[in-house]
């Protein structure tokens, strides 16, 4: 089967490989049941799901990942997008938006060339990803050039990672020292090359759901037919804080312009090990009060700070919070080949590995 390119939409960090997703979905389930990832990221289990004929259901607190989950599960034709995207360039009002960009902070002075932030605040304000299918798409295929390299068309801004915003200060001073001055590209452009190259790739035929929130308001919202599988990674212990490291692309779908920490979700990156452990316990909940009888979950995790054993260990442990009795069929270790990480903060000590649990509930 060739790479999906609506996979690669949009970097997260700690996403998972398809192969992973896939390999797990067709050994646990059959073509028609239901398949949820509670912490979603960018959809790849969900969407893998979708495109194996299951029904593929993404959950997660971040709106990036809620709005990559939005257009990937439930993705309008390509010429709906495209008319949407010219519409949008019609109404486009140069001048004025050029006006609202001389206002904005020296960070993104810095980041964007003045007509590329003026479109961009034009598109920030205009998209109703929420509520419009075209427009969550739009809004994602913009996520996923918001920043990155300035030597490739394929990003809008000022030499960036793409995986992870990095912060303001750091950012313009990074820029300054090197004289680097933000590329002229046209928002719209980008988005006609990127909707026609991520277009390449069918549109599955059926649609699955996003469920934007919390894990723990889960229960209360589950209209569909029971999970056969709950295949996941929640946030890593003590590794990453999803709302400070992509702090750009929650700006642009509505948020500050500064990077924030713990207002959207206070369970991105726990380092105290019994605030983490009850959240696992908060995980285990949720999916007894909801998966299938006899169903399954796998779940992959990683952390720093501790040993692969005794994480392995807590892990086990973890499995007695659930209400319906679990039992442990299988669990393995892997290294991490190239951490994404090493984009931006080459041979820092990071998480470097990662454990994979397969567990049933009767
Ligand atoms: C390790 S990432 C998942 C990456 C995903 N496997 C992928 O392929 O992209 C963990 C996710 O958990 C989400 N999250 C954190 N706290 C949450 C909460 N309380 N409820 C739901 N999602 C939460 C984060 O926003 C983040 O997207």
């Amino acid at each position: 089967m060739s790479r999906h390119r609506f996979h690669s939409m949009c970097p997260y960090f700690a996403m998972f490989p398809e192969a992973f997703a896939r390999a797990w979905i067709e050994r646990l389930t059959k073509p028609g049941e239901v398949v949820f990832d509670p912490f979603a990221g960018r959809g790849t289990a969900p969407f893998e799901a979708l495109l194996l004929g299951r029904v593929g259901i993404g959950g997660d607190i971040n709106p990036v990942a809620a709005c990559l989950n939005r257009a990937k599960l439930a993705a309008p034709q390509a010429s709906s997008v495209l008319r949407r995207l010219n519409r949008l360039e019609d109404d486009y009002q140069h001048r004025r938006w050029m006006r609202a960009a001389s206002t904005t902070s020296e960070f993104f002075q810095a980041a964007y060339h003045r007509r590329t932030l003026a479109q961009l605040l034009y598109l920030r304000e205009s998209l109703d990803w929420r509520a419009r299918r075209t427009d969550a798409m739009v809004s994602a295929l913009i996520l996923g050039g918001l920043h990155g390299e300035v030597s490739s068309m394929r990003y809008l801004s000022n030499q960036m990672p793409r995986t992870i915003s990095t912060k303001p200060d750091y950012s313009v001073r990074f820029w300054t020292e090197r004289s680097l001055e933000a590329p002229e590209r046209d928002a719209f452009d980008m988005l006609r090359q990127a909707l026609s190259f991520r277009y390449a790739s069918p549109v599955p035929d059926a649609a699955g759901e996003t469920i934007f929130g919390d894990i723990r308001d889960v229960p209360r919202k589950w209209r569909r037919e029971a999970p056969k599988l709950i295949i996941t990674s929640p946030p890593y212990r003590a590794v990453t804080s999803y709302e400070e490291d992509q702090w750009l692309r929650l700006w642009f779908l509505g948020g500050p312009d500064r990077p924030n920490k713990s207002r959207i979700t206070r369970d991105d990156r726990h380092i105290k090990a019994d605030d983490y452990w009850n959240f696992i316990g908060d995980f285990w909940r949720v999916s007894s009060a909801i998966l299938a009888p006899r169903g399954h979950v796998v779940m992959r995790v990683g952390a720093t700070g501790i040993s692969p054993k005794h994480l392995e260990q807590q892990l086990r442990a973890s499995v007695l919070l659930s209400p319906r009795k679990a039992t442990i069929r299988s669990v393995e270790h892997s290294e991490i080949g190239r951490r994404q990480t090493d984009a931006f903060r080459p041979g820092s000590r990071g998480c470097v590995w990662e454990i994979d649990m397969h567990v049933t509930l009767a």
